[in-house]
C-alpha cells in the first residue's frame, strides 16, 4: 500500500513534526509501505493529488494539522487518514472548550478564563498562581506560570512578536505533579510521571536531551492510575476521538479530586522516545508495530 505521511507544517510545532513524521515514515518503510512524505505547506492538495496514496499518516502538530482544518481536507480528499477526524481535532485544540465537554461529562478540569494577549500582559479576574497559555497550541509554546507573587505578568504576550494567537486561556494552576495516558481507540496503555529538570515540562524540557524525566509506570497510588486510564478513555471517547490520543493530568494529592485534566492531544507527539511510544513499548507495543496499527486503523 501507497502511504502520504504528512509532516512538517504551517504551525510553531512544526519542527517537531518533522521528527515525528521522519520516524512514522522510516516505521512504514520498514513494514514494507510504499511511503512518500509529504511536506503539508499551502499547496498540500495538490501535493496529495500528486502522491495518490491509499492512505494518509497524519504526523502534524498544532495549528492547521491537529486544529481539524487538514481533517477537512482530507475527508473532501476521501481518502482514510490516522487519528481523529474533524469535529474532535477542532474540539481538542480549543482547551477552553474542549474542558467545558469534558466537565459537562463529569471530568474535573482547571477553571479557567478565555482573554486577549493584552489582557492577559495586563489585567484580569484571576488571581495567581495561574498558568497563562495559548488557547489553541501544543508542545507548551507561549506557556507561562505565574506563581503567586514570584512572576511578574507575562508581558511578552502583549508584545508585537507573538504569533500565537489572539486567546489566551488563563487557568488555575494545580500543584503537584504531571501524569499522562496514551489512548489506543479502547485501550488506555498505562500512566507516565513526567518531571522536568527545568521550571516546568515547557517545550526545552519536552524536546533537548535531559530535558524531562520519565516515570513509567508512575509511582502513584494504584487507585489513582486506574481513574487517570479511566478518564481518559473517557475523554477521547467523549470528544469522538479516533486511534491515539494522549491526556494531561496535573495531580495534586491533597486535593478532593485529586486528579485534573488539562487537555488531550489529538495528535500525540511520535518520536521514537516520545510519551505515547513509550507507554506502548511498556505494554510490548513497538514503534513501528504501534505506526502499522495507527496507518491500519485509519478512516474517513
Ligand atoms: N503537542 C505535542 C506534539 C504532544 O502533545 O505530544
Ligand atoms: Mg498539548
Amino acid at each position: 500500500k501507497r502511504i502520504a505521511v504528512l509532516l512538517g507544517g504551517l504551525s510553531p510545532e512544526r519542527d517537531v513534526s518533522l521528527v515525528s513524521g521522519r520516524a512514522c515514515a522510516k516505521a512504514l518503510r520498514e513494514k514494507g509501505y510504499d511511503v512518500v512524505e509529504v511536506d503539508a505547506s499551502r499547496d498540500l492538495a495538490q501535493q496529495l493529488k500528486d502522491a495518490n496514496p491509499d492512505i494518509v499518516f497524519n504526523a502534524l502538530h498544532g495549528e492547521w494539522g491537529e486544529d481539524g482544518m487538514v481533517q477537512g481536507v482530507l475527508e473532501h480528499f476521501g481518502k482514510p487518514y490516522t487519528h481523529s477526524g474533524v469535529l474532535a481535532s477542532a474540539l481538542a485544540m480549543d482547551k477552553q472548550k474542549a474542558k467545558a465537554v469534558l466537565r459537562a461529562s463529569g471530568i474535573p478540569c482547571p477553571e479557567g478564563l478565555i482573554v486577549s494577549r493584552f489582557e492577559a500582559a495586563k489585567a484580569h479576574a484571576m488571581k495567581p498562581p495561574y498558568v497563562a497559555k495559548p488557547n489553541a497550541q501544543g508542545s507548551s509554546v507561549g506557556v507561562h506560570i505565574v506563581l503567586e507573587g514570584a512572576n511578574r505578568p507575562p508581558a511578552e504576550l502583549g508584545s508585537n512578536a507573538w504569533a500565537l494567537g489572539e486567546e489566551v486561556l488563563i487557568e488555575r494552576y494545580i500543584p503537584g505533579r504531571e501524569l499522562t495516558v496514551a489512548v489506543m481507540e479502547d485501550r488506555a496503555l498505562a500512566v507516565t510521571e513526567i518531571i522536568p529538570n527545568t521550571t516546568f515540562y515547557d517545550y526545552e524540557a519536552k524536546y533537548a536531551a535531559g530535558g524531562s524525566t520519565h516515570i513509567l509506570p508512575a509511582d502513584v497510588p494504584e487507585e489513582i492510575a486506574e481513574l487517570a486510564r479511566e478518564l481518559a478513555l473517557q475523554a477521547h471517547a467523549v470528544l469522538g476521538c479516533r486511534g491515539l490520543t494522549r491526556t494531561d493530568f496535573r495531580y495534586d494529592e491533597s486535593a478532593n479530586p485529586p486528579l485534573w485534566l488539562l487537555e488531550i492531544n489529538t495528535q500525540p507527539g511520535m518520536t521514537p522516545t516520545s510519551l505515547a511510544p513509550e507507554q506502548a513499548l511498556f505494554c510490548g507495543i513497538a514503534f513501528n508495530d504501534l505506526v502499522e496499527w495507527m496507518a491500519e486503523n485509519a478512516s474517513c
